[in-house]
């Protein structure tokens, strides 16, 4: 079986739709999407109404999601360009969209995997698995019953054993990068991000999983040019800044 996992859209339709068709050429049978499908991007109904459209997909909630539901509380900790980025995203989304926000779960297991956006340890905190953030990671992992546990958030490529230390350097991770797997790993392993990829990857990322052969693979998009989306974003009142860390 193969698998592909991304996250982080951010309502960056231009960058899911490459994503979809990069993936189609590679066999995919199943997808999970890690969260934060909305926010920063100029087309939140439109990327949610995509992602949710797609057959054998597991979906978790995000705190962009999250902070659609409880605004209140998203105002007090959100980073600014995040929560203005969310006041209009409010503004934006469809009843049909919201209603599918407020049914997403914070964790899915399904047989070897859970799928989370932050932590597997207190979903609802929203900490930062960053490498280097050990504890964290070790923590997350002894809350996780599963073998691979895909997290999202913070828009970096990652993969971490159970001490928290990093298999393979988060800069090392290239586009082709594959790590074989065996029966016995426990893992934490991050796509990086669909729509606002951060630090070393400045192009959207994703992973596949492909169960035949044990290998998790992370997959750039180099072809993804920002300008449209830019363009777009822009056009709105959505935080210039938004369109910045597509640009740069
Ligand atoms: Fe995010």
């Amino acid at each position: 079986m193969k698998l592909a996992v991304f996250s982080d859209v951010h309502s960056n339709l231009e960058a899911l739709e490459l994503f979809l068709e990069h993936s189609s050429h590679l066999g995919v049978e199943e997808y999970a999407c890690l969260g934060d499908i909305i926010g920063y991007g100029p087309n939140p109904n439109e990327c949610i109404a995509t992602v949710s459209s797609l057959e054998n997909i597991d979906i978790v909630m995000g705190n962009h999601e999250w902070a659609i539901l409880n605004p209140l509380e998203a105002s007090l900790t959100m980073n600014p360009m995040a929560h203005d980025a969310i006041v209009w995203t409010q503004q934006q989304l469809s009843e049909q969209s919201r209603q599918y926000v407020s049914g997403l779960d914070y964790k899915i297991q399904k047989g070897p995997f859970t799928f989370v956006h932050a932590s597997a340890f207190e979903p609802d905190r929203w900490e930062y698995l960053l490498a280097g953030n050990s504890a964290g990671v070790a923590l997350c992992l002894l809350h996780s019953v599963s073998r691979m546990t895909f997290v999202g958030h913070t828009h970096r490529p990652m993969i971490a054993d159970s001490h928290g230390e990093s298999l393979i350097p988060t800069g090392r991770i290239k586009d082709g990068t594959t790590y074989r797997y065996s029966d016995s790993d426990k893992i934490l392993v991050n796509p990086g991000s669909i729509g606002q990829p951060r630090g070393e990857f400045r192009k959207p990322s994703y992973i596949t999983v492909d169960t035949a052969s044990n290998e998790i693979t992370w997959h750039r998009l180099d072809d993804y040019d920002p300008k449209r989306t830019v363009e777009k974003i822009l056009a709105t009142d959505l935080p210039a800044e938004c369109a910045y860390y597509l640009n740069r």
